[in-house]
Parts: structure tokens; C-alpha cells; sequence
């Protein structure tokens, strides 16, 4: 079996996941790689079906644990249809948000169930990312440069500055204690983010060159 590479990105809301994962997935399809760029929830038809679930509607349409169950589904059925078949024809897998998100989204915000999603996870994804890159970034930053862009503030409502600093925070202790994460400064331009995210990729050096 060739074995691929799995890359999640992660952060808060507009620390430039999306435009980083991009960026990745460009440079390295120039280079030649078979690369899958990919999203949560979502990345597969049925789990894109959860997605539309789990993020329209009123807020608290769902407890904390059914969306913990909703996420996790549509992970599972992500991961068996498009992640896992790429990995295993040896493709690069870039996913804008993996299992780390729900450990802070679902975890942290509605009291505390960080146990309940690791015990989930390990029943029913029992998969990590080889590298977990983190886009660190401070959320008044984040929330500043999403206004300053015509119509991208909708995605912040909601999302108080107290619990996007939680999240920073949780985000950043998790890096702390598993080896896959690459911490990233989100500060600065794009490409001067990109650069340092290169830099943090040795294993993809010769690609990113
Ligand atoms: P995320 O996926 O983390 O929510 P995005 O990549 O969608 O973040 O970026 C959020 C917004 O900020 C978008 O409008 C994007 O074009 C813009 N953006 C991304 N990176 C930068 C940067 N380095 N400097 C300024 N604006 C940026
Ligand atoms: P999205 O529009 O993709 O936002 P972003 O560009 O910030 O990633 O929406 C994803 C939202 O879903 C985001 O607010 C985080 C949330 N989310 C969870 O709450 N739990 C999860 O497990 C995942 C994957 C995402």
C-alpha cells in the first residue's frame, strides 16, 4: 500500500484556514502531487447533506451532544469515502477542519465535553491527521480583517470575542500535548503566512520548493 499524507488545517473562525489550505493544495498539484483538498463538515455527499443540518437554522436547534453525534457522522462518512480511499492510493489529503474542531467547538462551548467527544472519536473515527497545522491568530485581528471584506461578517454573529479567545487558547494547549500540530502565525499577508506554513512542512520541502 503507498501511504498518503493527512493535513488538517485548524483555528478559529478567520484565521485564514480556507485561503492557507488553498494555497497548500495549489503548490503542491504545481509540484506534480496527487493532492484531495477537502472540508468539515462536509467532503463527501452525505456528510455535505449533515452540514447543511448542523449549520442552518437556530442556534440551538441541537443540544451540545447531538451535535456531537451530527458532527461525528458526518466524519465517519467522510473519512469512508473520500479521505480514507485517497490516503490509500497515496494522495495528499488537505482537510479545512478535522476532529480538533469538534473537541473545541462541541467540547469547550457549552460546558465541558471534551471526554465525550474523545470517547466518540475513539470508537468511531479512531483516526488523527499525520500533521495538524494551526493557523494561530488573535480573534479581534481574525474579526477585524473579515469586516474590512464585504459581506464575510455574517459567519461571526453569534460568536462573542469571549469565546473565540477560549477557543484560541484551547486550540493552543492541544498543540502543546500532541506532536502532529505545527503551530502557524496567521498575522500578516498571505503570502508572508504561506511562507512560514512552507517552512513548517519539511517533509513537503522538495515540493514546495
Ligand atoms: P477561515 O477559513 O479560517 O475562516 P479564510 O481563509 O476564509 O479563514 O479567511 C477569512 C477572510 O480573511 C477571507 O475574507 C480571506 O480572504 C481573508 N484573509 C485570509 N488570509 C488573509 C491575510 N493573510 N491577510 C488578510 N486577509 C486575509
Ligand atoms: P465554515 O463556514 O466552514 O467556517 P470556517 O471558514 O471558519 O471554517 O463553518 C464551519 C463552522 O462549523 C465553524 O464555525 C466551526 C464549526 N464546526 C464545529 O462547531 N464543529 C466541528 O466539528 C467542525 C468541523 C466545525
Amino acid at each position: 500500500m503507498v501511504a498518503g499524507l493527512f493535513i488538517s488545517f485548524e483555528g478559529i473562525d478567520g484565521s485564514g484556514k480556507s485561503t492557507q489550505a488553498r494555497r497548500l493544495a495549489e503548490a503542491l498539484r504545481a509540484a506534480g502531487r496527487d493532492v484531495v483538498l477537502t472540508r468539515e463538515p462536509g467532503g463527501s455527499p452525505g456528510a455535505e447533506e449533515i452540514r447543511a443540518l448542523v449549520l442552518n437554522g437556530d442556534p440551538d436547534r441541537w443540544s451540545a451532544e447531538t451535535e456531537i453525534l451530527l458532527f461525528t457522522a458526518a466524519r465517519r462518512d467522510h473519512l469512508e469515502r473520500t479521505i480514507a480511499p485517497a490516503l490509500e492510493r497515496g494522495a495528499v489529503v488537505i482537510c479545512d477542519r478535522f476532529a480538533d474542531s469538534t473537541r473545541m467547538y462541541q467540547g469547550l462551548s457549552r460546558g465541558d465535553l471534551r471526554e465525550t467527544v474523545d470517547k466518540l472519536h475513539a470508537l468511531m473515527i479512531g483516526r488523527e491527521p499525520d500533521i495538524t497545522m494551526l493557523i494561530d491568530m488573535d480573534p479581534a485581528e481574525g474579526l477585524s480583517r473579515a469586516l474590512g471584506r464585504q459581506g464575510a461578517d455574517t459567519r461571526f454573529e453569534g460568536f462573542g470575542q469571549d469565546l473565540q479567545d477560549r477557543m484560541r487558547a484551547g486550540f493552543l494547549e492541544l498543540a502543546a500535548t500532541e506532536p502532529r500540530f505545527r503551530v502557524v502565525a496567521g498575522a500578516g499577508s498571505e503570502d508572508e503566512v504561506f511562507a512560514r506554513l512552507t517552512k513548517a512542512l519539511p517533509e513537503l520541502a522538495e515540493a514546495l520548493a
